[in-house]
């Protein structure tokens, strides 16, 4: 089945098709992230705004690349949520427009769910699997049964992975967004030069994540050290890709699987990808990363998502719209195995 996604949960406008949830034949995106920087930060309604421009142009230049026509598509997936009311509110309404119009089926899908299906675009899907999700606004730890099963064993108190790297850049004085620039910058140093940035632990449950401190931590070593930004970037990488790695472990501990899916904009992180790796290579498990092109937002894994979505029969309604927030843990099904 050939599946036409569309994604605008936050600064990217992105198309996507993909046959059978699995072979991606085109895949294009245009970010606003330039518009943006101008305001340190994704404005809302500024991303809205540039939805509405790029949208047309967006999934014209994917069907000139994919070589088929719109007659050609049987079904379309759009991400229904979480995200920026105002940009999940276009690509929806475009969704819907175009499903009309082409008489195939829409569906909406969960934006988190999605970044993990970019792995399905590599190989199958092995499941019983641990699955981490770290994104500009989410971080979240799952045990993942099954296509729809997935039980979330940790999430963050406060800031998202992506965010303390975000607003860290943003201390550093570089341009948003801010996670590549850190690793461009934390990787022009061997280390951190002794510096260290603490990340805070959720006493009472262990698979959390809390952000926010370090973000103070950051604020105090740029003033203390204001000539070693790049030790400082250091640090900061350092402490995430610490904090996620020792949660992931923890996880396997009290679920050992066979497999491990990373994803989502920080998973781009070649510090991260190697940390996990070794962990993996460890306890003789497989690390699944995605591609650095699929880590960040994309269409691709929309409608890979989409595809299984369709298959369960499920729909987009013509008065369903944008749904934010959406807790991942919503779509729980069938608790943990004992
Ligand atoms: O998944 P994503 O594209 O959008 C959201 O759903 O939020 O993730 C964006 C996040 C941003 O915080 C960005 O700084 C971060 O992913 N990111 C990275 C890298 N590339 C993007 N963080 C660390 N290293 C990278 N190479
Ligand atoms: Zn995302």
């Amino acid at each position: 089945m050939r599946v036409l996604g569309i994604e605008s949960s936050c600064d990217d406008t992105a198309c996507a098709i993909v046959v059978d949830g699995a072979h991606l034949i085109a895949s294009q995106r245009l970010s606003s992230d330039l518009v943006q920087r101008r305001y340190g930060g994704v404005v809302p309604e500024v991303a809205a705004r540039e939805h509405t421009m790029a949208m047309v142009p967006v999934v014209e230049a994917t069907l000139e690349a994919s070589g088929i026509t719109l007659a050609d598509i049987e079904a379309i997936a759009v991400t229904r949520g979480p995200g920026l009311l105002g940009a999940l509110l276009v690509g929806v309404t475009f969704a819907k427009a175009l499903g009309v119009t082409l008489q195939v089926p829409v569906v909406g899908v969960h934006h988190l769910e999605a970044h993990l299906y970019a792995n399905a675009l590599i190989e199958p899907l092995h499941f019983p699997s641990l699955a981490l999700i770290v994104s500009g606004g989410h971080t979240s730890l799952c045990y993942w049964r099954g296509h729809g099963e997935l039980e979330v064993l940790g999430a963050t108190r406060d800031d998202a992975a992506g965010e303390a790297l975000d607003k860290g850049a943003r201390l550093l004085g570089l341009p948003y967004p801010g996670g590549p620039e850190i690793e461009q910058l934390a990787d022009s140093v061997k280390d951190s030069g002794g510096l260290r940035l603490p990340v805070a632990r959720v006493d009472d449950a262990p698979l959390d994540f809390s952000f926010s401190g370090v973000k103070t931590a950051t604020d105090d070593l740029v003033r203390r050290f204001p000539d070693k930004r790049a030790e400082i970037a250091r640090a900061l990488q350092d402490a995430v890709v610490e904090a996620l790695v020792k949660r992931l472990q923890l996880a396997y501990d009290l679920y050992p699987v066979n497999d491990i899916y990373l994803a989502g904009g920080v998973s781009a992180n070649g510090a991260l990808s190697m940390a996990l790796h070794d962990f993996a290579r460890q306890r003789r498990i497989a690390m699944h990363v995605p591609p650095r092109e699929l880590c960040t937002d994309n269409a691709a894994m929309v409608a890979a998502l989409g595809y299984y979505r369709l298959a369960e029969g499920q729909r987009l309604e013509a008065f369903d719209g944008p749904k934010t927030p959406w807790p991942l843990s919503s779509l729980a099904k069938g608790g943990l195995p004992c």
